[in-house]
């Protein structure tokens, strides 16, 4: 019963449904995905003495954003034209301000646009190729491209961290966010939920070789998953082997931790609980649910408008790549209605009800994780989306269905969204909108009268003191270290 019960949430996360638009034409790709396997970022869990590289991407997380960059490039080459040399008209690239999203993105990109397809400087005079500097440069032995081996540079944008409102709309950019996570830790869903997986924790906390504080909570349980991910994708088999030890399942490869006969084994039930744990710190209540995600929707739309308001002369982006986290993947995910806490704690106590309408995604956003939307037109022009979820179509709109069409897809993201994010976060920045009606005219005029007075009394000022400058002829010595 339970095993046909969980087979059946399996088939509705694998479910392609009603058939998409006939002629569907491709117009355009965004993607958000998760950066690739990293260094431990936690101290507090599994102490271990071979801690280095804290949080940086590792050799295993690049080659997993290469080959997803090979992937995508091949899967859209013919679709949208996705050219193997860069074309700043063809992609905007943009990533969170840390050090392995950045490096994901490169690694995707390199996948994208490979080596020997940069730009040539074969038949150029040699003069024009070399900087200024003394003694000369170097003689760099490359006759074809413009970099060795043809490699191709390609620009990724960044935003300080506290003015990343669309990548991490849940994190500094939102003022009230720290607190609203504060509020919901040891609520009386964090603590039945808690009590839920009491014999998991039990079994990890009597365990003397992860050396748990006494009574660990839901987070310490979460962060010693986070690390143990971390070590398990280092590759060293020697240790993986002794985790395994202690850990029932550790190195199940994926697929199988998503086959529901494997549902409770150890390792499917701490990644469940660290899914779970994710959302209820972030995404708990409906304000941070439609908070978060409000600037991502928001920017979404926004692509999707920008390209199809787009002329020849005037073109758009067909390619959109933002490199973030797990709790982007997260934030997403449950703004799609995808996944939730609510239904995951069902999906724990195994009364997820079966609709392939509303589906209910349970495994964490791993290393790499991505959503694609794609945005189509179909035989009479009309757009509509698509999102994919590690490459596999999603039910979307409250339909089964694995596409919506946009005015529709617009009108469901309105229900999943705040109307101001600033408001909604006391953020210090925001100012109410001006109301123009409330300022009276007589205002206006004195603010048109002072200000023609103030610019005179300027511009005769201006008019006297260079008078004067130029006859003391002091701009020999100006100063132009602040162009
Ligand atoms: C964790 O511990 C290591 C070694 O003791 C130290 O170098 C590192 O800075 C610590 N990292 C954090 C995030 O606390
Ligand atoms: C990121 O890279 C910079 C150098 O570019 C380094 O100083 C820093 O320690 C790295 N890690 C973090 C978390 O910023
Ligand atoms: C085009 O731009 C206008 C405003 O400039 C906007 O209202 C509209 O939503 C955009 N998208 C489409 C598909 O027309
Ligand atoms: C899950 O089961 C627990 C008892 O183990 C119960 O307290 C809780 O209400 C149930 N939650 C849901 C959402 O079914
Ligand atoms: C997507 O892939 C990641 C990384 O392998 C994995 O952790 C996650 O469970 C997958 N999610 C889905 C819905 O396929
Ligand atoms: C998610 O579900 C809610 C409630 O049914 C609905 O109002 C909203 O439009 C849905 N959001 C999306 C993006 O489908």
């Amino acid at each position: 019963m339970i095993k046909k019960f969980l087979l059946a949430i399996f088939a509705i996360t694998q479910a392609i449904l009603a058939a998409e638009p006939q002629g569907g034409k491709l117009l355009q790709v965004v993607e958000t995905f998760r950066h690739g396997a990293r260094y431990r970022i936690y101290n507090s869990s599994y102490p271990d003495n071979d801690q280095i590289n804290y949080g940086e991407l590792t050799a295993e997380g690049q080659r997993m954003h290469y080959v997803l960059g090979v992937t995508l490039q091949q899967k859209y080459a013919d679709s949208l034209k996705f050219p193997q040399t860069y074309d700043h008209t063809f992609i905007y690239a943009k990533s969170t301000n840390v050090n392995r999203t950045i490096m994901s993105a490169y690694s995707q990109l390199a996948g994208m646009f490979p080596l020997n397809k940069g730009l040539s400087v074969e038949n150029i005079n040699n003069q024009f190729l070399i900087p200024p500097f003394d003694p000369a440069p170097v003689n760099v032995d490359e006759p074809k491209y413009a970099l060795a081996g043809g490699q191709q540079p390609i620009p990724i944008h960044v935003k300080e961290q506290k003015d990343e409102k669309q990548l991490l709309g849940y994190m500094d950019a939102c003022k009230n966010a720290a607190q609203w996570s504060k509020d919901n830790k040891d609520d009386s869903d964090w603590n039945r939920i808690k009590g839920e997986f009491q014999p998991l924790i039990d079994k990890l906390a009597n365990d003397k070789y992860f050396q748990l504080p006494a009574n660990p909570d839901l987070d310490i349980i979460s962060q010693l998953v986070d690390t143990l991910i971390a070590i398990k994708w280092a590759g060293d088999a020697t240790k993986n082997n002794e985790i395994a030890a202690h850990v029932e399942g550790f190195l199940m490869p994926l697929d199988e931790m998503m086959n529901p006969a494997n549902f409770n084994v150890m390792w499917v039930q701490m990644n469940l609980l660290y899914t779970i744990q994710l959302h209820l710190a972030l995404f708990k209540t409906k304000q941070q649910k439609q908070t978060s995600v409000t600037p991502f929707f928001n920017e979404l739309l926004a692509y999707f408008n920008n390209y199809l308001n787009a002329t020849d002369s005037n073109p758009y982006f067909k390619w959109i790549m933002l490199s973030a986290h797990d709790t982007t993947i997260a934030m997403v995910a449950q703004g799609l209605n995808l996944t939730s806490w609510e239904c995951m704690e069902q999906v724990k106590n195994q009364t997820f009800p079966s609709n392939p309408s509303s589906p209910c995604i349970y495994t964490y956003p791993g290393f790499a994780s991505n959503i694609i939307f794609e945005l189509y037109e179909d035989a009479n022009k009309k757009p509509y989306v698509k999102a994919l979820y590690n490459g596999t179509a999603q039910p979307l709109c409250g339909t089964a269905d694995t596409f919506c069409y946009l005015d529709q897809f617009a009108q469901s993201i309105s229900y999943s969204i705040v109307s101001d994010f600033d408001k909604e976060c006391d953020n210090p920045i925001y100012v109410s909108s001006p109301d123009s009606s409330s300022t009276p005219t007589w205002a206006i005029v004195v603010i048109v009268v002072v200000s023609v007075l103030f610019v005179g009394a300027l511009g005769y000022i201006f008019f006297q003191r260079k008078k004067i400058l130029s006859l003391q002829s002091l701009d020999k010595n100006s100063n132009y270290s602040q162009i």
